[in-house]
């Protein structure tokens, strides 16, 4: 579904940001991205819908190196939600989450009906929310609508940055249970970066921690728990 080979991000002058980053992902799974802050988490994922170019490396999507597609069409093929939903303020909850399928030019009666159908997803009634600005909304609703948006035009794969990092624990929880829920309703390929280890060994079927740009471990929650590859790996597993 997803293969990543190599993949570096050098920025100028001589910043090694992500180096030699491998991971291939199977239909519905999710992999989590996990490391300290500045480790390179975001530069992976921002050159998986290729907000920013790689260095070198290669990736696949449905057996094609999206290297070598349109850019912008890689990018609305490809669901990103960001802290607090990343929605624009301005806009309605249905204008949000309309922002792909309005790209598209779908009709306007295929983009009500699916909004509709993107609020009942996460459980917010499309009566009362459809016409909300984002500040009329709890942390937790933005962050639902963030998810609605990048699903609206059903693409294959959803990136997640850190998206419940700014949640009060209470609704973080709830939020994790309903991404979990979800997953199962929509069988999306995701890849979700955190900083949290309870959260990533929660949400992910395959689990790669990062330090300073390189692999340190990646496998499954049971691997990196039960087989740790070096010391580094078990204090974080531990300590986090
Ligand atoms: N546009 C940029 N120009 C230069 N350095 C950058 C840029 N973006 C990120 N970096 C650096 O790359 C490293 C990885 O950053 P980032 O991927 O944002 O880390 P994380 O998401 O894991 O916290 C950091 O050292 C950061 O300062
Ligand atoms: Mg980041």
């Amino acid at each position: 579904m997803i293969s990543v080979q190599n993949l570096r991000k050098v920025f100028s002058p001589n910043i090694v940001a992500v180096d030699d980053i491998s991971f291939s992902l199977k239909e519905g799974e999710t992999l989590c991205l996990i490391g300290t802050s500045g480790c390179g988490k975001t530069t992976t994922l921002k050159m998986l819908n290729r907000i920013l170019e790689p260095s070198s490396g290669e990736i696949h999507l449905l057996g094609k190196n999206i290297l070598e597609q349109d850019r912008i069409e890689v990018r609305r093929r490809i669901g990103y939600v960001i802290q607090r939903g990343g929605l624009f303020p301005h806009w309605t909850v249905a204008q949000n989450i309309s922002l792909v399928p309005r790209l598209l030019k779908w009709s306007p009666e295929k983009i009500k009906s699916r909004v509709e159908e993107m609020l009942n997803l996460v459980d917010l009634s499309p009566v009362e929310y459809i016409d909300r600005y984002p500040a009329q909304l709890s942390g937790g609703q933005q962050q639902r609508i963030g998810i609605a948006r990048a699903l609206a035009a059903d693409p294959p794969v959803v990136l997640f940055d850190e998206p419940f990092s700014a949640l009060d624990p209470i609704t973080r929880k709830q939020i994790q249970e309903e991404f979990l829920a979800l997953k199962k309703k929509v069988h999306k390929t995701s890849v979700f970066v955190t900083h949290d280890v309870r959260e990533a060994f929660l949400l992910g079927d395959k689990i790669l921690l990062m330090k300073q740009g390189k692999m340190e471990q990646y496998g499954t929650p049971e691997e990196l728990q039960n087989s740790p590859a070096n010391e580094f790996v078990r204090n974080f597993i531990q300590n986090h």
